[in-house]
């Protein structure tokens, strides 16, 4: 495995073992590496002949008041893991080289945008998307993957990719894996961390409302306003009668959106279309995102 901080190195990485590749896999990360990380490193090391991972904690998505400076940097046992997931190449760069002083440029898309819905995490932080597609951008056109991995869980985050690869023509496939799940079904996020023992204990109401509308949804009940509801009135019974006066808890939005366009989705959902329920909240000094397709079929909204 070979671990480069500097563009040049990178480049030389990258075409330095001869003709290209056929296939190129890439894992955009912000280190503290966990079990959804390796899946989708698992995921590009069966799928493509080489395996590019990005070890970058990108200040840009961070708004001010967020935890940028928090954030867990555990360099060494994210070498550790991905050269046991059979890593070719980490990209681990200093953010002067990133970002250098006089750097003026961003790349937004719509469905990332804080106007596309105001249930989002677009809309809860406006300045998130644009962060993500920046340097995920600048790291398409420096590494040139023929595919990038993603997980489900950060669902907006994959429209705004797909977006961007077809909007600036990059050729690269994009190959969204599913969420990893703790055994009591909370959302692997590096931000668990963050969680007190008796948060943790919690924090699964939020994947246990979404298959409660999940449920709903099967039972034949097609309307987003009371699939979203439902999801709420979940939640809202939760903090009423089980939660622990300790336990900080904020929800911050649900929303029945489609999973391409981020539209909030009103009245009967028709047959076939993409939808999608994302819940986000705060518990403690976690923010907890996590998502649940309704299987209303495939068809997309666009
Ligand atoms: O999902 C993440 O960890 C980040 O948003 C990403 C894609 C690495 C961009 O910084």
């Amino acid at each position: 495995m070979i671990v480069v901080s500097s563009v040049q190195a990178l480049r030389d990485a990258v075409d330095g073992v001869g003709s290209r590749p056929v296939s190129y896999g890439f894992v955009p990360t912000m280190g503290g590496l966990h079990a959804g990380h390796q899946a989708l490193i698992q995921a590009s090391t069966r799928q493509c002949q080489m395996t590019v991972v990005s070890l970058f904690v990108n200040r840009a998505q961070f708004a001010p008041c967020e935890d940028f400076s928090s954030y867990p940097r555990t360099m060494d046992l994210d070498l550790s893991t991905c050269k046991e997931g059979g890593v070719d190449i980490v990209f681990a760069p200093h953010e002067s080289d990133v970002y250098p002083s006089d750097f003026d440029t961003t790349v937004e898309t719509g469905v990332g945008s804080p106007s596309r819905n105001p249930s989002s995490e677009g809309a809860a932080r406006p300045t998130f998307f644009k962060g993500v597609a920046t340097i995920l951008t600048k790291l398409f056109i420096l590494i040139r993957p023929t595919a990038v991995f993603f997980g489900q869980k950060d669902a907006q985050q994959c429209a705004v990719v797909r977006r961007l690869v077809r909007d600036l023509w990059f050729n690269i496939d994009v190959v969204v894996c599913d969420t990893v799940r703790e055994s009591d079904g909370l959302a692997m996020s590096t931000r668990n961390g963050y969680l007190l023992p008796l948060e943790r204990k919690h924090a699964s109401v939020l994947y246990k409302s979404l298959l409660h509308g999940l449920q709903l949804a099967k039972q034949g009940i097609r309307d987003a306003d009371q699939l979203r509801m439902a999801i709420r009135a979940y939640i809202e019974k939760w903090e009423q009668l089980s939660k622990p006066s300790a336990v900080e808890f904020r929800l911050v939005y649900v929303s029945v959106c489609s999973s391409n366009t981020f539209k909030e989705l009103d009245g009967t959902v028709a047959a076939g279309v993409d939808c999608i329920a994302c819940v986000t909240a705060m518990m403690g000094k976690a923010r907890l995102i996590d998502n649940i397709r309704l299987e209303f079929g495939v068809r997309s909204l666009e």
